[in-house]
C-alpha cells in the first residue's frame, strides 16, 4: 500500500505517520525530511533549498520528483510506504501517478486528508519545537518535553523549525490553499480519497486512521 498523507502544513501529517510506523512498521517518505537533511549535511542540493524552505516556498519540481523516483520502488510499496508532504501541486501528481503506472501499483494508492482550521494550524506550527539531533517533534502547549529544550528520546537539544515563523507559516498556508488544496478534487475523482477531521486529539485521529487501513484491508482479502 501506498499511503498520501495530505493536508495543510501543521495538519498533522508527521505526527500520524509517525504513527503509522510504530503500528505497522511501514516506511515513511517525506519530501521534507529528505530536504531538511540535505541542508543539515549542507550539501549542494541543501545549500540551493535552504532559503526556499525557510519562506515557505515550494522547492523545484525536479528535486522533489528526484526524490520520489529513486525512493519509491516496488519493494517500499509492497512492505507499505506513507507519502508525507508529496505531491503538493498538480505537476507533482501527474508525475507520482505516470511513476506508480510504471509499477503497475496505481491501485495501491490510499489518500487520507486530514483538515484541521487556519488558526489552529497557526498555534500548532509556531508552537512546535523538534529535537535537532533525532527529529521527534513536540509542542510548546500541546506536547511539551519533559525536560525543557531536551529530547525526550534521545536527550538532543530542542529547537524550532526554520520555517516556522509567523511570516513563513502565513505564506505555507497561502501556497496550500492555492498549489495543494485543488488535489482533494483529483484524488476523489480518481476514488481513492478519505477526509478525516485533524481537529481532535492526536490520539483520536490515529484511531480513525487505524480504522480505515483495517477496512481497506479486510476489502481486499
Ligand atoms: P514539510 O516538511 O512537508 O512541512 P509541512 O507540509 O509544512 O508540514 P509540517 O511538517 O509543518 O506539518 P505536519 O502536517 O507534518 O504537522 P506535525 O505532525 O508536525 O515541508 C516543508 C517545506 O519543504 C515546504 O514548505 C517546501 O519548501 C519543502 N517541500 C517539502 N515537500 C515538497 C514538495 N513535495 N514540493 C515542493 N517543496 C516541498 O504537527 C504540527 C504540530 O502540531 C506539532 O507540534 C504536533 O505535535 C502538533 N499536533 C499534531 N497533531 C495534533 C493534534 N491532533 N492536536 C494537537 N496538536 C497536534
Amino acid at each position: 500500500v501506498i499511503i498520501v498523507l495530505l493536508g495543510a502544513p501543521g495538519a498533522g501529517k508527521g505526527t500520524q505517520g509517525d504513527f503509522l510506523i510504530e503500528k505497522y512498521n511501514f516506511t515513511k517518505l517525506s519530501t521534507g525530511d529528505v530536504l531538511r537533511s540535505e541542508i543539515k549535511l549542507n550539501t549542494d542540493l541543501g545549500n540551493k533549498v535552504k532559503e526556499i524552505m525557510a519562506s515557505g516556498a515550494l522547492v523545484p519540481e525536479e528535486v522533489v520528483n528526484a526524490i520520489i523516483s529513486t525512493r519509491l520502488t516496488a519493494d517500499a510499496i509492497n512492505n507499505g510506504v506513507i507519502l508525507d508532504g508529496y505531491p503538493r501541486n498538480k505537476a507533482q501528481l501527474g508525475f507520482l501517478l505516470d511513476h506508480l503506472r510504471k509499477l503497475g501499483m496505481e491501485k495501491e494508492l490510499l489518500v487520507l486528508d486530514i483538515s484541521v482550521e487556519e488558526d489552529e494550524l497557526a498555534a500548532r506550527l509556531t508552537g512546535r519545537r523538534i529535537c535537532k539531533a533525532c527529529g521527534a517533534s513536540y509542542h510548546v502547549t500541546f506536547r511539551p518535553e519533559q525536560q525543557s529544550g531536551i529530547c525526550d528520546r534521545c536527550g538532543g537539544e530542542i529547537i524550532q523549525r526554520a520555517d516556522d515563523n509567523i511570516e513563513s507559516v502565513r505564506n505555507r498556508l497561502l501556497v496550500y490553499r492555492k498549489e495543494t488544496q485543488p488535489l482533494l478534487d483529483e484524488f476523489a475523482s480518481i476514488g481513492n480519497l478519505e477526509s478525516i477531521s485533524g481537529m481532535r486529539s492526536a490520539e483520536q485521529v490515529k484511531a480513525e486512521i487505524q480504522k480505515i487501513i483495517e477496512n481497506k484491508e479486510e476489502k481486499s482479502l
